[in-house]
């Protein structure tokens, strides 16, 4: 069914190419989607270099996006054609132990699974160029004029919300902002670390800013990141290069003592294993957002958590997908948080390589991608 021109799919180690591919019916609780908006995070990069990572090919990336729906299959009740919607590379199908538990997001089936490049249904793919299948990603793969995902992965929101603003909510928004408010939970007055100013750690400053840090202290390798990272209410800035001691030893000293909250936004172990050892003793918790390689290994000594610092991760900022977006876009909409100052930049789907130079070079934050135009 509807074979739809300027689909994208990706051959290791080149720049992605636009081919057109066929694009199948949704299956049994599954929707297909008309994707309006996309961007790059981060972890579309990763898997594209695979380096550190699994590499399935050819597959078509993409997992932060807005669109509509186009049509349903079969057992799908609470989505319609015609529904705005975000798709979300982790699911809820709120019948789990998971999806009952008020502290997980990690639903049993269809929590994010990166390795996986088929529909859970019948284990096949919904793409395919003559015949041959073309892998999904993350179960969203929105760098395609349509796209198939599971109705669990799929945040039905209000229809008045501007999707080429509120995509951002689908990945890099929800997970920095969620790691600080759902997981690090900064008391008033806290002193809050965020390693990494792209996209996720900007969030994760929102968060803190939200949650009324005092100090919000920027952690980057890149200087270009800190002058825009004023608008997100960071106050000051620490460059890992400047110094030729290790950063935490440089936020201790800062901090007398110590960060309250750390939130690790940059998929660096070594950065990860710094975020832990910032954070103040007898009370401090770091927060793992950054997706490592698949060898690493994160080494710190035992007594860093005798002595009270406790560490945790989170995907997706602990969002539950289809119960806490549409509230977290009415956030938006009530102009509780602010969504524009994260979109730098704005391509049409022909010039989506471009989206990769700027995110490889570290320029911007997020480059809007328009699927039509
Ligand atoms: N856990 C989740 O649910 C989830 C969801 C989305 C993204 N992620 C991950 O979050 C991370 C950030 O994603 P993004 O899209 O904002 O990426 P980005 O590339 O826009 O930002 C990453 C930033 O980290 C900085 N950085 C890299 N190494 C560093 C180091 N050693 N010390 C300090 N800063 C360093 C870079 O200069 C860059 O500014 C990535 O690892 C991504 O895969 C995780
Ligand atoms: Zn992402
Ligand atoms: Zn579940």
């Amino acid at each position: 069914m509807a074979s739809t021109a300027n689909q994208i799919i990706h051959c290791k180690g080149k720049p992605l190419v636009i081919e057109e591919v066929v694009v199948a019916p949704p299956q049994a609780m599954e929707v297909r989607i008309k994707i309006l908006y996309t961007a790059l995070c981060h972890t579309d990069v990763y898997f594209w270099e695979a380096k550190g990572q699994s590499p399935l090919f050819p597959r078509i990336f993409g997992h932060e996006a807005g669109g509509i729906v186009e049509s349903v299959g079969e057992g799908v009740t609470e989505l319609k054609p015609g529904d705005h919607v975000l798709p979300i590379f982790t699911g809820e199908c709120r019948a789990c132990a998971h999806c009952k538990s008020e502290q997980s997001n990690m639903c049993e089936l269809l929590r994010i699974n990166t390795e996986r490049g088929v529909m859970i249904e019948d284990g096949k793919s919904r793409f395919s160029i003559k015949g041959q299948p073309i892998y999904h990603f993350l179960g969203t793969s929105t760098f395609s004029e349509y796209t198939v995902v599971h109705s669990g992965c799929v945040a039905k929101i209000n229809p008045s919300a501007p999707l080429d603003t509120v995509f951002v909510l689908s990945c890099g928004f929800c997970t920095g902002f969620g790691a600080t408010v759902n997981v690090a939970k900064p008391p008033k007055g806290s002193t809050v670390a965020v390693f990494g100013l792209g996209a996720v750690g900007l969030a994760a400053a929102e968060g803190a800013r939200f949650s009324g840090a005092s100090r919000i202290i920027g952690v980057d390798v890149n200087p270009n990141k800190f002058e825009q990272a004023k608008k997100f209410g960071v106050t000051e800035f620490v460059n890992p290069k400047d110094h030729n001691k290790p950063v935490q030893e440089v936020l201790v000293e800062m901090t007398n003592g110590g960060v309250d909250r750390s939130i690790e936004c940059t998929g660096n172990v070594q950065a990860m294993i710094s975020a832990f050892e910032s954070v103040h003793d007898g009370w401090g918790v770091a927060v793992l957002v950054g997706v490592p390689s698949k060898d690493d290994v994160f080494k710190t000594h035992p007594l860093n958590f005798l002595t009270e610092r406790t560490l945790k991760g989170t995907f997706y900022g602990n969002f539950k997908p289809r119960t806490d977006i549409p509230l977290v876009v009415e956030k938006y909409m009530n102009k509780e948080i602010e969504l524009e100052k994260f979109i730098t930049h704005s391509v049409p789907f022909s010039e989506i390589n471009t989206a990769f130079d700027l995110m490889l070079k570290g320029e911007g934050i997020r480059c809007l991608i328009r699927m039509k135009e």
